[in-house]
């Protein structure tokens, strides 16, 4: 079979050759084709014109074509072609020169070169790698300037061995770091990495990748790569200074920018306005105020956030909302409070004076012989009461009180 196809090929290559006008041309393929990883899912592939091809043909290009991890080819003039990608399932490309006239293309023969898949099982490696980025203002130079903060999370493989521990590194264009604050999961192997400052450009446009390897005493642990789109991670801070005022019906908020490199034309805002009684309105604005129309008698809890529009870069994430604010107020609050108020006092009373009377014998010594149903009575109603004001609480709990622990109950309950 395969004798046949190489002589189809030949024909075939023939055939395009006389359809150039020298037809005596023959292209032959690039020689010592080599990979060579010069980073952090970065390959640099090069090669060297075939000696023997001779000097007279100046449209000589090369056509190069990735086969692993992922398929894709492209031409160029270079001797040279730097590629990022994911090395941990191995990385294969091929090589030929080719000569484009007219419609028609002349082409040696491919010469291909492999790196390979470094060493360990695939269930070894981690899983659910994801990255944010954050841009904070640097206080330590001046107001201009920002640092980009990076924060990684990932879960062990599942057939990684207890003993395994996992290393994080990043590289962004020529720099490359390695995690130094890791945060770990309950058999103390690292699961999150933070770093506080990173090389990372505020209006990023570059991709990030990550390299997470790891080492184990029972078996190879196979690193991931992953490349990320810095702009896509990238989360902004939310919007500051939030205000909200009510004047009658009118609710009016404002707010300013997120601490960013991004200027203030960048930005779009999310507005929510909720409360308790189950109001909810979330509307989106590309200013730094909203007016809404209220009841103008709930109280209203107010957050934002914020993203960076497409016209500045790509859509990426949205900040974190706000803090709450409130604004309005809240007349059933206060009466729910001075009810809860009203009762313990009412309660604290009452016990006070039957644990005095106890206490002292008041009542007895009072009137020593006869008066015993009145005591009962009063002894009675303070029960009753209390025991409606216990029960709705131990009901929760799913305990019933019944007898003597009346006066511990009643007090834990209301202080
Ligand atoms: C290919 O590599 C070998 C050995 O490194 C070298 O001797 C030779 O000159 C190279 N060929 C070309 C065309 O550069
Ligand atoms: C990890 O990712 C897989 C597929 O992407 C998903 O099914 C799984 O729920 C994720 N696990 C956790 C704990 O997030
Ligand atoms: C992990 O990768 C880094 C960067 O390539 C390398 O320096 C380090 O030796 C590797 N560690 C392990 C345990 O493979
Ligand atoms: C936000 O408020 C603080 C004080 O409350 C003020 O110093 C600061 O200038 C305000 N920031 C902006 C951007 O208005």
């Amino acid at each position: 079979m395969m004798p046949v196809f190489l002589i189809l090929l030949g024909a075939v290559e023939t055939l395009q050759t006389d359809l150039l006008p020298d037809k005596k041309f023959l292209l032959l393929p690039p020689m010592n084709f080599t990979i060579k990883v010069t980073g952090l899912a970065q390959v640099l592939l090069y090669w060297e014109p075939n000696p023997d091809q001779g000097q007279r043909n100046v449209n000589l290009k090369y056509h190069v074509k990735i086969n692993a991890p992922q398929e894709e080819d492209y031409e160029t003039r270079n001797t040279q072609s730097k590629c990022e990608t994911t090395l941990h399932e191995g990385f294969s490309a091929s090589v030929r020169t080719i000569l484009r006239r007219g419609h028609s293309l002349l082409a040696s023969s491919w010469v291909s070169a492999e790196h390979k898949a470094p060493p360990g099982s695939p269930g070894t490696s981690i899983v659910n790698l994801t990255c944010t980025t954050n841009t904070a203002a640097d206080d330590d130079t001046n107001l201009k300037s920002y640092q980009v903060s990076l924060h990684c999370t990932w879960l062990a493989g599942k057939d990684a061995p207890e003993d395994t521990q996992y290393f994080l590194y990043y590289r962004y264009g020529p720099w490359t770091e390695e995690c130094q604050e890791y945060s770990k999961d309950t058999l103390n192997r690292n699961t999150a990495c933070w770093f506080p400052r990173t090389f990372i450009h505020s209006k990023a446009r570059d991709r990030l990748a990550v390299h997470v390897n790891g080492s184990s005493k029972h078996a190879a642990i196979k690193p991931s790569d992953q490349l990320f789109d810095t702009q896509a991670i990238d989360q902004p801070n939310p919007p500051i200074n939030v205000t909200a005022e009510m004047e009658g019906s009118r609710l009016s908020i404002h707010w300013e920018k997120p601490v960013s490199a991004f200027p203030v034309h960048c930005f779009e805002y999310e507005v929510k306005i909720y409360n308790t009684k189950g109001y909810f309105q979330v509307e989106k604005t590309t200013t730094h105020a909203f007016v809404s129309t209220t009841d103008g008698v709930s109280q209203y809890s107010i957050q934002v956030r914020a993203t960076v529009s497409p016209q500045c870069r790509a859509m990426g994430l949205w900040s974190k909302w706000s803090q709450p604010i409130s604004v309005g107020k809240e007349q059933k609050r206060i009466t729910e409070w001075f009810l809860i108020a009203l009762t313990a006092t009412v309660c604290v009373i009452s016990l006070t004076s039957l644990l005095l009377c106890r206490m002292y014998h008041l009542w007895t010594k009072l009137f020593p012989p006869v008066p015993a149903p009145k005591s009962n009575i009063k002894d009675l109603i303070v029960t009753t009461n209390c025991e409606k004001a216990v029960s709705s609480e131990t009901e929760i709990e799913g305990i019933t009180y019944v007898e003597e622990p009346l006066f511990e109950i009643t007090e834990s309950s209301v202080f």
